[in-house]
């Protein structure tokens, strides 16, 4: 499995804590059968996070690899972030100053949870004038969208590619991201499904369960296709594969 949505650098946002608490997030991952894994700080946070790409995150990240490799633990490591969205965001983008998905033209970019829709339609538009391709994290946790779920068919037939949580298929989330979730899936119109990882213990890397829930509900050909095959694509800058998208109206 490839995991393209993972908070697995040390110290640099809410996300992992240190060397070795990014080391057992790792182990857990390459445990649960994830053999790539993006790691994905958040990025561009108003008055809260920066994160920037420099030498010093370079560096960072150069050094979890070494210590990854080091503990022998059997997984690859792409560099992503994930990137809040701003209006600054397309200038970002231009200006190479965040991680795309592994240098790909894709990039993972998540909206505040009660963004104004009209905001987000332009922003994803004006990104994509760039020359870019919007993966968009955790939909389903948005307000607006479980409000109008109508927003993301709007966004999956526009191309852009939605990364469903495991955590809220699982229910960690509360009913309306599990319910919209289900809803997306239910409609085609998940590219994706990632750990968000932040922790070893909760919100971890372990993709087991997620894999058991989505062969069990849904098969093994979609799990597969969310878990193995688009991610996979994303990180080679391939176009993404899917079942017909479901309009809600
Ligand atoms: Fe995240």
């Amino acid at each position: 499995m490839i995991d393209i949505h993972t908070h697995v650098l040390p110290g640099v946002d809410d996300g992992s804590e240190s060397m070795e608490m990014s080391l057992s997030m790792l182990a857990l991952a390459a445990e649960s059968g994830v053999d790539t894994l993006v790691t994905t700080p958040h990025c561009n946070i108003p008055d809260e996070i920066d994160n920037y790409l420099d030498a010093e995150l370079e560096e960072r990240w150069e050094e979890l690899n070494a210590e990854k490799e080091r503990a022998e633990i059997p997984i690859r490591l792409c560099h992503g972030m994930e990137i809040f969205a701003t209006p600054e965001l397309p200038e970002l983008l231009r200006e190479g100053r965040v991680w795309t998905l592994n240098g790909t033209d894709y990039f993972l970019m998540e909206f505040a949870f009660n963004e104004d829709p009209d905001f987000c339609f332009q922003i994803l538009e004006d990104c994509v004038s760039e020359g870019f391709h919007p993966i968009i994290a955790h939909p389903e946790r948005y307000f607006f969208l479980q409000d109008d779920p109508q927003i993301a068919f709007a966004w999956c037939t526009a191309g852009y590619g939605l990364q469903v949580n495991k955590g809220s298929l699982l229910g960690r989330f509360g009913h309306g991201p599990m319910h919209t979730a289900e809803l997306l899936m239910e409609h085609g119109l998940v590219a994706c499904v990632a750990s968000d990882a932040h922790r070893p213990y909760q919100r971890s890397t372990y993709m087991g369960e997620i894999r058991r829930l989505l062969e069990g509900r849904y098969g093994e050909e979609y799990m597969r296709l969310l878990l193995e095959e688009n991610p996979a694509r994303i990180l080679s800058g391939e176009e993404l594969l899917g079942y017909e998208p479901i309009s809600f109206e």
